[in-house]
């Protein structure tokens, strides 16, 4: 077997952000419009009045003060609010193709490593933008790297479970590279005029090179270990799909987007990820104070304190587990990998930290590294 190891990460981040206060601008100015439209139905009580947002809320409930969007005007619009994004014919590259390949290029350069040296890819997240051709094989076609690719959607934990089968990969020798990249456009499907959850999520993309550890420069991250886990739940669900059209229902329900029972994710999922990612330092026999960094999923600020503290027995400090979510939001699987490609380069050769990702399924991923 191989050692393996992350050589590099990169990212795309979209041209616009939307702070909190626009976002409940926009927001505020769709429910009163939608009132004033409906007030008949409201006065009879056959429509419920729509509530108002709050950016006090939102910083409170989640810790997110901004987000980044590819498209800020349609999302704005309180006319429309969701993005606007121009069809592209087959012959243009798709617009994940596009993020996923600036991505990935810049973990390529971070990696030293050119794409003679990758022999596949992995496109990994939470929702892809068509059926098929698999988009991993666009982008493996627009980066000039040989080999294979295939898609996988795992929702939040994508892009652990997509490192987990590039580790493997590389461990077994069937690859002596693999590219993983997590092209995230929530803004599509988040239902912006939705008051629980329309301050959630954000769009980027992530890149990760994992290759053999023996060859790996100095500051590169071997992999110990990856754990997968997965539990059946409805409680982040969306039920977009291909058959919608055959189901003779209403393509626009709000079931065919992102819903979720927020407080009941929070309550499940908090005890689920300390006691997985315990055991899985258990299996290396890593205590959890002996972690110098946990990048962990950015969804909720509280959520994240939560688990460090049921982890450690007390709170973590910002030190030991990073906070992207404020900047980002939600971006799906890619919040624990901006974690970790922004806040690794103070580690020492020998640090170990943990990559987790968790999220509907229910999913948890998690991937322990030591620098090299
Ligand atoms: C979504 C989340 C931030 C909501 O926070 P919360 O503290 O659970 O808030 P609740 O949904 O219970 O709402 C509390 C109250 O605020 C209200 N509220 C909801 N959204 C609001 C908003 N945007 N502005 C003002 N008030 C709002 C609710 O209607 C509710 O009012 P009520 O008490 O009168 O019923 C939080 O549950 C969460 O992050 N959960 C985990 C989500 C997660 O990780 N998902 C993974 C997705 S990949």
């Amino acid at each position: 077997m191989n050692r393996a190891a992350i050589t590099g990460t990169g990212i795309y981040v979209p041209p616009h952000t939307i702070s909190n206060e626009e976002l409940v601008a926009a927001f505020n100015a769709y429910v009163r419009d939608w009132n004033l439209r409906n007030d008949a139905g409201i006065a009879t009580g056959a429509l419920a009045q729509k509530q108002e947002s709050s950016v006090d809320f939102i910083e409170k409930a989640s810790g997110i003060k901004q987000r980044y969007v590819i498209d800020k005007d349609g999302v704005l619009d309180p006319a429309r609010m969701y993005p606007r994004f121009r069809e592209r014919p087959n012959e243009a590259r798709s617009l994940m193709a596009e993020i996923a390949v600036a991505a990935g290029s810049a973990a390529l350069r971070q990696a030293g490593r050119s794409v003679d040296d990758v022999d596949g890819v992995i496109c990994a997240a939470a929702n892809m933008q068509r059926a098929y051709p698999a988009m991993a094989i666009e982008i493996q076609h627009a980066l000039g790297i040989g080999g294979f690719g295939f898609d996988m959607n795992v929702a939040c934990s994508s892009a652990t479970f997509a490192l987990d089968q590039a580790v493997n990969a590389v461990r077994c020798g069937t690859v002596r590279a693999m590219l993983v990249v997590n092209p995230e456009i929530t803004s599509a499907h988040l239902e912006w005029r939705d008051r629980d959850c329309h301050f959630i999520f954000g769009d980027v993309c992530t890149a990760a090179v994992v290759a053999r550890a023996d060859a790996a420069p100095a500051g590169s991250w071997e992999v110990l270990g990856t754990r997968l886990a997965t539990r059946f739940s409805s409680s982040i669900r969306n039920n977009f799909g291909f058959m919608n059209r055959c189901e003779d229902g209403d393509p626009d329900a709000r079931d065919k987007l992102f819903a979720q029972e927020g407080r009941k994710v929070f309550k499940e999922v908090c005890p689920l990820a300390a006691e997985h990612i315990a055991a899985h330092l258990a299996q290396h026999d890593i205590a959890p104070d002996g972690v110098r960094r946990y990048w962990l999923h950015q969804a909720n600020l509280s959520m994240n304190q939560l688990i460090a503290r049921r982890l450690l027995g007390r709170d973590a400090t910002t030190d030991q587990a990073p906070v992207i979510l404020d900047e980002f939001a939600n971006t799906s699987s890619a919040g624990s990998i901006i974690a970790f490609h922004r806040h690794r380069a103070d580690l020492a050769a020998g640090d170990i930290g943990v990559i987790c990702s968790f999220g509907a399924g229910y999913s948890i991923g998690s991937v322990v590294v030591r620098r090299l």
